[in-house]
This record gives C-alpha cells, structure tokens and sequence, in this order.
C-alpha cells in the first residue's frame, strides 16, 4: 500500500522544503509539490502534514537493549526499547554488543541478533566490543565486521576486570580495523586513575551518587581520548569517541583531529540537559543520574552546544542505558561504585534537544537532523539508505509537529524502566507519525504498528 505525506516542511541536513512525498512499498518513490491522491493506486493512505515538519527517520548510533552489567541486566528487551524509541521518533537503533572478557565474539553476535531478531520494531544494527583479541577473538572480529555487516567495532578503556581492552591489544584492534576499513567506536575513560580515585574516595567513606562525578574528572576523560587518539594515530585507524562529556574530552578530540587523525565525536542527550548536581539529589535520588562518563557541572553543556552547531561533534545518541532504580540502583546504596551505570533516554531525546536545542536558538533545525540522523548514517555506512529524505531512500519518516506540549513522565513511556530522568519536564515538539521503511510504526507517542517489522542493515566497510 502506497503511503502520501502532503503539505509538510521537509527538513534535511541542508534543505528546507515544501513537498509532498510519495511512499510505495518501502522506499520514497516521489517528493513533488502538489502530488494528486487522485492519480496514486486505490488505498494509498494520505497524511496531511500542514504546519509540521517533516524529518528523515532518526537514528541513535548509541543504545544498550541486551546489557548484562555490573551485575545485573538492563531493564529493557528490544520489544520495549524499539517501541519507546518509534514513539520518540527513532527509526534505527544501533546497539552496543558487550559480551564478558572470556565470551567468544561470535557467540556473542548470535545472542544479541538473537534478542533482536524477532522483537525489534524498528531497524536495528550492532557495533560490535572488543573485549579479547586472543587469535580465536581476531578471526572471529573480522568474520563479525565483514561476513555479518557489522563494520564497527567498540572498546572500553573504562571498567577495569570488565570490559576494558589492554594497550597491546587496542594496538593490535585498530590495526586490523585499518585494514578492514572499520571504525572503532571507544568509551574514553582511564580505567586504572578511576580504579585509583574510587578506592581513594570509598577508604574516604565517601559513598553516595554525588562522588561517582569525583571519581572520573573531566582529566579522566580527557587522557582517555588522547590515549585512544595516539593509538589511532600510530596506526592510522578512524575512530569516534562516544558520549564525549565535556570540554575537555572535547579538546583532546579537536587536538587529534588537528594532527591528521580521523576522529569523529559523539554527544549523547543525557550530558546536554542534565548537570551533576542532579547526581547530587538527597535520598539515594541521585542515583537515577549515575551514568559513565558522569553528568557535568553545568557549563561544559554550553560548550558541547557550540561545537555541535559548529559540526565539530558530529552525532548526538543517548547511551540509553535502563536500570530500574527500585532493584537495580539500589545495588549501589553502600558504594557508588556498585550502582549500575545508565541514564535512559531512547524516546525522549528529540523532544529534549528540539525543545532545548532548537528552540533556545543554540542550534537550527538542520544541525538537529544532522547530528541526530545524516552524521550517523554517513559515518556508520547507513547512508543514503538511511539519514535523508531523498527519492530512493528507506520511507522511515517522521511527521513532526513543533507546537505540541507536555509533560515528560514515566507513566507514559514505552520503555520498561521505572523511572524518567526527566521527570516533569515540560518539553515542546512530539512526533505525530513515524513510519519504517513505509509502514507506520508510532502515532501520537503511541506504538501501532509492527512488532517484528525492523531489520538487521547490513552495512560496508568505509572507513580506509
Ligand atoms: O553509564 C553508561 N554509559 N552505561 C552504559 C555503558 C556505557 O559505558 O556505555
Ligand atoms: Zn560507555
Ligand atoms: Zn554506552
């Protein structure tokens, strides 16, 4: 069945137009002005979208579904978080595979496509974590990227004894990414000064959320993104730092990239809106606000705004991370360290950056899409299948309407975590309908589609 989008403001990266666009079976077949329903095949579904925008489907490059961490599993499954993120208006997730340091790669592959595979709602893909690089772990990285369309890799230089990867084997990793033309995906922390200023802090007695932004500084952040840059530069690998927290990792970034590395920066929603002093709330509450690298004091948001607008960070995700706070913060009750580390935000991050983005005037409309759709698809092999609206293009659209108000609440979500870390909030811009690859998936914020309707994209190596 044919699907036509009438009278909306088409807004890509780079344009702004007003068009009608005309969907036949899963791609965008026309964008015309004035497109006669009368001409088009019996039962074409029409959608007047006078007054709203209309965006290319977004993409978050940065989600936990599947998540066993610090020693229990994150709250949602891909029923629940592709649901929440349709009715945000996301239409490909993709997610970080994050196996333990003994689990063979493959195996690992197979059971997060396996948790997938048959409750993604929306389309989905994977970077896939290094957390061994013994032979066995090399070939079967390499069949992970090429074989299976997974052309990104992840590594942690946070989470000492977990996830993180020693300095011989993150030479040996990007060395092979260069020869595959992969891209390394990295959490840019230094494991060992964050193992030293959590024992420091906890022999201290200091326990609670709010020291959970002490143990990993700005500083921290920052040797971690430098330390991961010399390594790219010495092998000439492309990487791109995830969640980049502040001005500082910001700057180690920009450093790099001014001495020839290929470095791409990604900003995720939580770091943007939130400062640490809500990790600082009474009551055990700041635990709701534990994430990794931690919410910031207020103004390094200022500076992760301008260099948005300015394109130096590419990308903003999320990093939505679901831990109830009920069960599973409260883990971390006698010691930071054990609170399960995640801020979830799969539905509400386009709401959060129009109403705090746009409308505040720190970026326009185009930057929002390209930070939040076209940056992801070009840098992870997406595009131009994903990340514009363009004649050829997968139909994962969404029907934007700029002027709707409400309050952001738990009781609302589709994600299965027990809270919302924007609880209240008064946010202006909802999605109204959210269509992938032709079919409409969310309406109003609500899920009407098809569960098992999203894909695994298989992508190409680009990044040589
Ligand atoms: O706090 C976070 N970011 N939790 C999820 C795991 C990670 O580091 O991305
Ligand atoms: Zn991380
Ligand atoms: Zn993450």
């Amino acid at each position: 069945m044919g699907l036509l989008i009438t009278g909306g403001r088409i807004i890509t990266a780079t344009d702004d137009e007003r068009a009608d666009i005309y969907c036949q079976g899963e791609a965008i077949t026309r964008i015309e002005a004035g497109i006669d329903s009368s001409t088009l095949p019996p039962g074409t579904e029409v959608i007047d979208a006078t007054d709203k925008y209309v965006f290319p489907g977004f993409i978050d490059p940065h989600v936990h579904v599947h998540l066993p961490f610090m020693g229990t599993n994150a709250k949602d499954d891909w029923t629940t978080a592709s649901q929440a993120a349709l009715a945000g208006g996301t239409t490909t997730l993709i997610e970080m595979i994050c196996p333990g340091p003994t689990d063979e790669p493959r195996a690992a592959f197979e059971e997060w496509y396996a948790q997938a595979q048959d409750k993604a709602a929306c389309d989905f893909t994977f970077h896939m974590s290094a957390v061994r690089f013994d032979e066995l772990a090399q070939s079967q990285l390499r069949d992970i990227a090429i074989d299976c369309g997974v052309p990104s890799f992840k590594v942690f230089l946070a989470y000492k004894g977990a996830l993180d990867l020693p300095d011989e084997h993150l030479f040996g990793l990007l060395t092979m990414a260069k020869k595959l033309g992969v891209i390394v995906t990295a959490h840019c922390e230094n494991a060992e000064l964050i193992d030293a200023m959590q024992k420091r802090l906890l022999s201290e007695g200091k326990t609670g959320p709010e020291w959970h932004e002490p143990s990993r500084p700005p500083a921290v952040e920052a040797e971690g993104v430098h330390h991961l840059a010399t390594f790219a530069e010495l092998t000439g690998a492309h990487i791109y730092t995830v969640h980049t927290s502040c001005m500082d990792a910001v700057d180690a970034a920009l450093a790099a990239r001014a001495r020839g590395v290929n470095v791409w920066i990604e900003a995720v929603a939580p770091h943007l809106v939130l400062d640490k002093s809500y990790a600082e709330q009474p009551d055990f509450e700041g635990a709701k606000y534990v994430m990794s690298p931690p919410l910031r004091k207020k103004w390094h948001q200022r500076y992760l705004w301008n260099h948005i607008r300015s394109r130096a960070i590419s990308t903003i995700g999320t990093d939505h991370a679901p831990f109830d706070f009920a069960a599973q913060k409260t883990m971390g009750r006698d010691a930071f360290t054990k609170i399960p580390n995640g801020i979830p935000s799969v539905s509400e991050r386009i709401d959060l950056l129009h109403t705090f983005g746009v409308l505040t005037g720190k970026i326009d409309l185009h930057t929002l899409v390209d930070a939040c759709s076209t940056q992801a698809a070009r840098i992870f092999g997406l595009y131009p299948r994903k990340g514009t609206i363009r004649v050829g293009a997968d139909a994962d659209l969404v029907i934007y309407d700029p002027n709707h108000t409400r309050k952001l609440s738990v009781k609302d979500s589709l994600s299965a975590v027990d809270y919302n870390a924007y609880e209240g909030w008064e946010v202006t811009g909802r999605s109204e309908v959210v269509t992938v690859r032709g079919v409409i998936q969310a309406r109003e914020g609500a899920f009407v589609g098809e569960q098992s309707r999203g894909q695994l994209l298989k992508r190409e190596p680009t990044h040589f």
